[in-house]
């Protein structure tokens, strides 16, 4: 097992490509704070994979208080943390035109905050045990543009860039910092980025011109991001650290 003992941290862990991450955390034997705004989901996952190996922790990560306080419940729980999968998002206003400062804030607070501040408390507690992983979600919108969100390519960007400054700043620590950049994925999330208008036709033809530019011609699977996460918090990824990996059929590549 590859991450037997290990005590793993997972945000928006209930859905999509947490959930998958949870999953293959457990089977490789790590446990698991789960944390999430749905307290419903989090049931069904303690359910699925078992009482001992995930502890769930409702929590809004777009509040300040929040992104703090469930990590300092997670570490708390486990009694510590060798690994911080920071995977919360969402995609945020479609255009900057009379743009909803509220929306763009709880963005960029999902986005970006939650991640820098799940980094900033998990820190000391990995120092203390001589090591541990950090790994946030970008996008392929943090490696080149997006046309329908620039919002959300924006704080995509902030997120590869924090990876690289944490890479360099907690490298003597033994603390690696890495980040995966998925292409559109087949998750719930999936229709905030084709579907905002609310036409069904509308997000049928979204989704078909994104997937014509992936070279590989189809959308992500939850189950491949996790397993791109899985090796880099995994002892076989030791000496990578201040990666943007990108998990996305080629789109990124031209
Ligand atoms: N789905 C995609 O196409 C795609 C592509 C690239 C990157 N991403 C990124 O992946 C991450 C999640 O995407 P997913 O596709 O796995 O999503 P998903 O929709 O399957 O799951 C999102 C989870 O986040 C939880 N959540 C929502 N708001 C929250 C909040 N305020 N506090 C705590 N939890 C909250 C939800 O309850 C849900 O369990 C985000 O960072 C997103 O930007 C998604």
């Amino acid at each position: 097992m590859r991450l037997q003992g290990k005590l793993a941290i997972v945000t928006a862990a209930a859905s999509g490509m947490g959930r998958a991450g949870v999953e293959r955390f457990v089977r490789e034997g790590a446990r698991v704070a789960a944390i999430d705004i749905s307290a419903e989901a989090l049931d069904r996952l303690v359910a699925d994979f078992g009482a001992g190996k995930v502890v769930p922790i409702v929590a809004d990560l777009s509040t300040p208080d929040g992104a703090r306080d469930s990590i300092d419940q997670a570490v708390a729980a486990l009694g510590g943390a060798d690994i911080l999968w920071a995977h919360a998002g969402m995609p945020g206003p479609a255009s900057v035109e009379n743009l909803d400062i509220d929306a763009y804030r709880k963005a960029i607070d999902l986005n970006v905050t939650s991640a820098t501040l799940g980094a900033g408390q998990v820190a000391a507690h990995m120092r203390a045990r001589g090591g541990g992983a950090i790994v946030f979600t970008s996008s392929i919108s943090g490696l080149v543009g997006s046309m329908m969100s620039p919002i959300y390519s924006a704080a995509k960007w902030a997120v590869v860039g924090l990876t690289k400054s944490l890479a360099l700043a907690l490298a003597g620590d033994n603390i690696r910092v890495n980040v995966v950049c998925p292409g559109l994925a087949d998750t719930p999330m999936k229709a905030g980025f084709t579907g905002r208008s609310g036409d069904p036709a509308e997000a049928a033809a979204n989704e078909a011109k994104v997937v014509g530019a992936v070279p590989m011609g189809r959308l992500v699977k939850p189950g491949e991001v996790a397993d791109a996460v899985l090796w880099l918090v995994s002892d076989e990824a030791s000496f990578v650290t201040g990666v943007a990996l990108p998990v996305d059929g080629g789109f990124t590549a031209r």
